[in-house]
């Protein structure tokens, strides 16, 4: 019922600023679900290909059409990621289907910056055509992107807004007729819950607007 005093009182507030940091991360990540894992390909200034999830990443824009990635600091560094982005200027986001799941989930294993994430997790590495940045091979769906703006975020890291200057798409995949949206039924994408829990597509309902 409208104004209904007993529908507000029943809730616990928590005051963010009473918290700690672990208690705001656990609280922000089991609440903005599932989120979509933005699985990032970049190359490092010595050359080597590196590739890691993040689900802190989002559509943002679609005229210029942009994306957004937050990563986060290892120890009071920038993580490789971010560190080869802001170096080269260039990353893709590869789209974490049910068939790159476990292979995505082991490029989250924090290695030295001068290893190959890509041989560690048995992954297949190629090129970007309209970007200098590596993609994931098997990958059907893929972002290639173009740095645009990187906001710092002190000791949470950074937020990277990157440009999508292509749109690599497999063939197997179904385009609705009429249109530009990518079938997601033949996606199969994998969003992210909280800790290692994951979710595939479920059911799916189609509601016209009024
Ligand atoms: C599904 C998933 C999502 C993740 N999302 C984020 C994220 O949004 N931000 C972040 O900083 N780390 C995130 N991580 C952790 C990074 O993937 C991990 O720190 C990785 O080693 C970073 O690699 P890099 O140092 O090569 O950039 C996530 C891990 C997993 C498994």
């Amino acid at each position: 019922m409208a104004g209904d005093p007993a529908g507000p009182l029943r809730h616990r507030v928590i005051h963010t600023d009473a918290v700690d940091g672990r208690e705001r991360y656990q609280l922000l990540t089991s609440l903005v679900v599932p989120r979509p894992i933005g699985w990032v390909s970049t190359r490092s200034a010595s050359g080597v290909p590196n590739v890691a999830p993040f689900s802190f990443f989002s559509a943002v824009a679609s005229s210029p059409m942009l994306v957004s990635l937050s990563i986060g600091t290892r120890g009071g560094v920038a993580k490789d990621s971010l560190r080869n982005i802001l170096d080269q200027g260039a990353f893709c986001v590869n789209v974490v289907t049910e068939a790159q799941l476990e292979a995505m989930n082991r490029t989250a294993a924090s290695l030295p910056p001068d290893d190959d994430e890509f041989a560690f997790a048995g992954l297949s590495v190629a090129e970007a055509e309209t970007v200098d940045a590596p993609y994931v091979a098997d990958c059907p769906a893929v972002l290639e992107c173009e740095f645009h703006k990187h906001v710092d975020l002190g000791d949470s890291g950074g937020l990277v807004l990157g440009e999508v200057k292509g749109v690599r798409l497999d063939p197997e995949l179904t385009i609705v007729e009429g249109s530009a949206f990518v079938d997601t039924q033949g996606l199969r994408p994998v969003g992210r819950l909280w800790g290692s829990a994951y979710t595939l597509l479920g059911e799916v309902r189609v509601l016209p607007r009024p």
